[in-house]
């Protein structure tokens, strides 16, 4: 397939390699210097994967639906937009697969993560918390990883209804704490625990290295390829 790859930073880069890898061509490389592209400049591009800033995925996305080219979609931080940017997919027959984490391992992780806070639900001695830690180059705060991993928890707790970034070990009533850290090369690692009086349970997972995400992007390009419809990695898992 040709692959464009929007956003070609510390992400795209590691895609690019997996994607030729892949016997993958990349038809199209943006980053802050071409961000100007137009649709057209997509027509030779048969899927396009998206790992940019915040502020630009929304447009990024739409371009590629005005060129008819399925996306896969890794940054994080622009949920906000998603229905309106779901329902123009859906409205327009284009293809989306959007994922706050491509890796496979932290698929896993959440799946883990939801039958944990199901179990924990009938022992309200333990109180939960996330912790997520991640280089400093990273622009949002808590990570997309981190507030998925959340939602789930809240989704099984009769005792929980929101989240919130918590500094300093700061609690708040009803609403589970979220502690980020910035510490140098850390690719990305989430820990979920369960604390009481007298003990802990932990779940995490460690990213070693950018490959999983760049990986798991590649192979939702290549599930998307002549696709419509709004996908995430279960479709992709088959979970
Ligand atoms: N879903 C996942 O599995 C996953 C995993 C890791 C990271 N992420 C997310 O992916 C995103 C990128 O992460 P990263 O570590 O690769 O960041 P990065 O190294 O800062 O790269 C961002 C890239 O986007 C480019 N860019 C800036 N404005 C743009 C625009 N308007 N249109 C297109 N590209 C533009 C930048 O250009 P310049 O090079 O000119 O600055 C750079 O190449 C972040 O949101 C991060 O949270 C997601």
């Amino acid at each position: 397939m040709n692959i464009a790859i929007i956003g070609y930073g510390k992400m795209g880069k590691e895609i690019e390699k997996i994607a030729l890898e892949r016997g993958h061509t990349i038809s199209l490389k943006v980053t802050s210097q071409n961000a100007d592209y137009a649709p057209a400049d997509l027509q030779s591009s048969d899927v396009a994967i998206e790992f940019s800033i915040p502020e630009a995925a929304k447009q990024n996305i739409f371009k590629c639906f005005e060129a008819n080219v399925p996306v896969a979609v890794g940054t994080t931080a622009w949920y906000a937009d998603f229905e309106e940017v779901a329902a123009k997919c859906t409205t327009e027959n284009q293809a989306l697969l959007y994922a706050s984490n491509f890796s496979l391992g932290v698929n896993l992780f959440w799946q883990m993560t939801d039958k944990l806070s199901a179990l924990m639900e009938n022992h309200k001695e333990y109180t939960a918390s996330i912790n997520e830690i991640h280089h400093t180059e990273k622009l949002d705060a808590p990570s997309g990883t981190a507030i998925t991993t959340a939602e789930k928890i809240i989704s099984n707790s009769s005792n929980l209804n929101d989240w919130f970034l918590s500094e300093n070990g700061k609690t708040q009533e009803l609403s589970l704490p979220i502690s980020a850290e910035r510490i140098p090369n850390v690719p990305g690692t989430h820990t979920v625990t369960y604390a009481s009086d007298i003990d802990k349970i932990e779940l995490t997972h460690e990213a070693k290295s950018r490959k999983g995400f760049a990986l798991g992007s590649v192979l939702a390009a290549e599930f998307l390829h002549k696709k419509q419809g709004v996908f995430t990695m279960n479709d992709l898992l088959g979970i």
